[in-house]
């Protein structure tokens, strides 16, 4: 008979990091950067699976961890992508690296989007800013997996051009007919030829039916806030509002209650939570 510490034993320690490769180092942006990595357990790499919206803690050995969406889709096996903003140590540690240097990776964490819901539905995609890194993942899964969805459509703005996230391959987005995808800046230059204004501006550009729809919503403070009230007055549903919302995390399993808030731990009932949520928790966002 199998004794209880045998599965102690063979049950993987939540904090032991996977070692992985760094294959891609790609600047998007300014002190933003999209990172390609392979897990070095070639078979742990093939297998390795997420859901739109999960994250990661990276960690760069002798320095420390933090956690970071998963900006690639689990669709596109093999690697795993993160984009990552320049912030503080563990970040400027990895801005250190270079490609073929090794990392420490343990997750996925956190809920995910709910994808199986959401088939059959129309799906509004809208971020501002760094939201666009777990929507691509988002996107990227749909566009992977077209015929489970309705009506795609993606609304992302940023300051400038040259804060648009993931340009060239929102470019080549921009011109399949499946999809439509809405880019907006704030303030324009002679080369722009998207929109200009804030993110809301996008919704005069197309007819909604709500209920069959969820929006998956990313971005600061100030976009939640203008975002959320259209949304409501376009007459969603609380519960088919998503958003992936940060908080400050340590373990990202649950342990240290480093990220609760009220009664929810955000690294396991969150990142994502709807509308409804957050009427309930008021500090979510
Ligand atoms: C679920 C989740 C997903 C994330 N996804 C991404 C991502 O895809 N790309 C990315 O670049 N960053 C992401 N972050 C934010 C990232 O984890 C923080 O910026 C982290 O602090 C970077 O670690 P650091 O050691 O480089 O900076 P630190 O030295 O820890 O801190 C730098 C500064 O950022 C502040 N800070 C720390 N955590 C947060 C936070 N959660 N929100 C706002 N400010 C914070 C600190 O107070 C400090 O001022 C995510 C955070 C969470 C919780
Ligand atoms: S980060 Fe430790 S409980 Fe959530």
């Amino acid at each position: 008979m199998p004794s209880p510490y045998d599965t102690l034993i063979r049950t993987p320690n939540p904090y032991q990091p996977r070692s992985a490769r760094i294959v891609r180092i790609t600047p998007l942006v300014k002190d933003n950067v999209l990172f390609q990595f392979r897990f070095e357990d070639e078979e742990f790499s093939r297998e390795f699976s997420y859901k739109p919206g999960q994250f990661v803690e990276l960690s760069i050995f002798g320095v420390g961890e933090c956690p970071i969406s998963i900006s690639s889709s689990p669709t596109r096996k093999g690697f795993l992508e993160l984009c990552v903003r320049r912030a503080g140590r563990v970040t400027n540690a990895l801005y250190q690296l270079k490609e073929n240097d090794l990392v420490g990776i343990r997750g996925p964490y956190g809920n995910g989007f709910p994808v199986a819901a959401m088939e059959n539905k129309n799906l509004l995609l809208i971020a501002g800013g760094l939201g666009m890194a777990p929507i691509r993942s988002l996107l990227n899964y749909a566009l992977d997996n077209r015929s489970d969805f309705h009506d795609v459509i993606l609304m992302y703005g940023a300051r400038d051009p040259g804060e648009v996230l993931f340009r060239n391959e929102l470019e080549t987005i921009r011109h399949r007919d499946d999809i439509k995808c809405l880019l907006t800046v704030d303030e324009a230059s002679s080369e722009w030829d998207g929109y200009t204004g804030v993110v809301t501006e996008l919704f005069k550009e197309v007819k909604l039916d709500a209920a069959a729809t969820y929006a998956a919503v990313c971005g600061p403070p100030i976009v939640y806030k203008f975002v959320l009230k259209e949304l409501l007055a376009q007459g969603f549903s609380k519960n088919h509002i998503l958003m992936s919302l940060e908080r400050k995390m340590k373990c990202g399993v649950g342990k240290c209650g480093h990220c609760s808030i009220g009664y929810k731990y955000t690294c396991i009932d969150g990142p994502i939570f709807t509308y409804w949520d957050a009427m309930n928790l008021r500090e979510l966002i």
